[in-house]
């Protein structure tokens, strides 16, 4: 039997999951709304794992530092095709993180990104100058787990990998009324253009799941968003003041 290395066999997974995500934007019914909204994946300049950054996917290791790092590292290399993230099978705690411009974020099948319940370590941002103020409550508002402004060029998928906002503590906190600024959403991207967000599980956002706003060609496919009937907001995608398609 052929020996595939590790490396060359995600390749091949993440060469599949693009060519499904292509062959079914390019397929009939996805014509009459999609038509050559999202151009093809460009090919990335690197493939690196969240593991070698320092990064324990043992779910109880916080990883917020090792995103930042392989972010920025992934920023550094923009002219250079930028790179694939790869978060291999494993539990992955982390607080928020940004993402940068021609990155692909992927999930291995049995990689799970999952939000701290440390609600008080969360930044805050400045709410969106079409509420200006937050959703839910005056002032600022959480940022989102996984953040996007002014990017193009993002791809976030898997092989049906999982992000779990673990959103009980923040359902909680909106049930007693002492929340004190509006819930983050699990994906926001703002300005931001070329995305597409495929063939993963979105489990129990604090808010809403993915939040496009003042984006242009966000393609969201393929998805399961998953959350209990009885929390409170936990919206799948609400698009806001942009042109996308969601299959
Ligand atoms: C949808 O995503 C799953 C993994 O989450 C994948 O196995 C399947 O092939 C995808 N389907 C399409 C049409 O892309
Ligand atoms: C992905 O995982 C979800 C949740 O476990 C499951 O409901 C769904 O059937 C899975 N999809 C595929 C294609 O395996």
């Amino acid at each position: 039997m052929l020996y595939v290395a590790p490396r060359w066999r995600c390749l091949l997974a993440v060469a599949m999951a693009i060519a499904a995500v292509l062959s079914a934007a390019g397929g009939a019914g996805a014509q009459e709304t999609c038509s050559g909204a999202v151009p093809p994946p460009p090919k990335r300049g690197a493939w690196m794992s969240i593991a070698s950054f320092g990064g324990a996917g043992d779910g109880r290791t916080l990883n917020t530092a090792a995103f930042a790092a392989a972010v920025a590292s992934i920023q550094r290399r923009r002219a250079r095709g930028g790179a694939l993230l790869y978060v291999p099978p494993g539990v992955w705690l982390t607080g928020p993180f940004s993402l940068t411009s021609h990155m692909t974020l992927f999930l291995a099948c049995g990689a799970v990104i999952r939000a701290t319940q440390d609600t008080s370590s969360w930044p805050l941002i400045d709410p969106l100058p079409s509420y200006g103020r937050g959703r839910e409550l005056p002032g600022k508002r959480y940022i989102s787990l996984i953040h996007g402004n002014g990017l193009q060029d993002v791809f976030i998928t898997g092989e049906n990998g999982t992000i779990d906002g673990q959103g009980s503590v923040w359902w909680d906190m909106w049930k007693k009324g002492t929340l004190p600024f509006t819930r983050p959403h699990l994906l926001e991207l703002m300005d931001s253009s070329n995305a597409i967000v495929s063939n993963l599980v979105f489990q129990d956002s604090p808010f809403w799941n993915i939040h496009p706003v003042y984006c242009s060609n966000v393609l969201i496919r393929n998805l399961t968003i998953l959350a209990p009937h009885d929390s409170p907001n936990t919206d799948g995608i609400d698009p806001g003041f942009e042109q996308q398609c969601v299959h």
